[in-house]
């Protein structure tokens, strides 16, 4: 679903990632982590095309990116959803109208959006709060309206970057449960995050990375 192959990054003269190469399998949910600054939000850049490779190869959901031309972008951006930090909420919207704002750019038929808006805040059980405008809302909640603003589309890959950042503990376990019943639907996962305790235990493929590439693999 998410295949590198030998990929190098530059900003100007500074190499980020070399000759890298990894895959991750269709309906995998699998974690990215190293120091800061070691190119993680990049890697997840280079995913959703918003960077591209200087060299190397990487095809996401069928899509060869450095094939894409310009206007096929929002194609590919259709099958992959992010939950980054800088890509916060509208506060001046309620948390219906944050994620249907999602669905309106795809031109959909107001009582198809609401329909498939009200649906994903009930799985990510803010249904009740759909009026409510976020900053009203916890921090753990804001970032399930988020995450339901990635899925409303029904991605078939989802980008994490550090998706539990500034939450308690217990609510980063919330937030990485709904991850993982997103993840048994068949939405392919990759979260980038410095906290092992987000992996430690889950079983699932940890990439580590240092020094521009893929340090080991473990399993969390
Ligand atoms: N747009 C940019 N232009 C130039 N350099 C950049 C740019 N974005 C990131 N970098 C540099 O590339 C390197 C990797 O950055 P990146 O944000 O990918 O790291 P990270 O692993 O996500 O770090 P953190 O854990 O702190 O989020 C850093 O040295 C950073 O300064
Ligand atoms: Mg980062």
């Amino acid at each position: 679903m998410i295949q590198f192959s030998d990929v190098t990054k530059y900003y100007d003269d500074d190499l980020v990632l070399k000759d890298l190469t990894f895959t991750v399998g269709k309906g995998e949910l699998a974690f990215l982590t190293g120091p800061s600054g070691v190119g993680k939000t990049t890697l997840l850049k280079l995913i959703y095309a918003a960077e591209l490779p200087d060299e190397g190869n990487i095809v996401v959901a069928g899509w060869d990116i450095r094939k894409l031309k310009q206007n096929t972008i929002p194609y590919l951006r259709r099958h992959v959803g992010i939950v980054f930090q800088d890509f916060r909420l509208l506060f001046n919207k309620t948390v219906f109208d944050n994620v249907a704002l999602a669905l309106r750019i795809h031109d959909m038929h107001p009582k198809e959006i609401r329909e498939d808006v009200l649906e994903i805040l009930k799985e990510v059980r803010l249904k009740h709060k759909a009026h409510i405008y976020p900053q009203h809302l916890s921090g753990g909640e804001q970032q399930r309206v988020v995450i339901a603003r990635a899925m409303v589309s029904k991605p078939t890959v989802l980008l994490a970057d550090e998706p539990t950042g500034n939450l308690d503990a217990d609510t980063s376990l919330a937030i990485t449960n709904l991850f993982r019943e997103i993840n048994a639907r068949g939405t392919t996962v990759l979260i980038a995050t410095h906290s092992a305790s987000l992996y430690q235990g889950t079983g699932r493929r940890v990439f580590h990375l240092r020094d521009s590439n893929i340090e080991k693999e473990t399993v969390g």
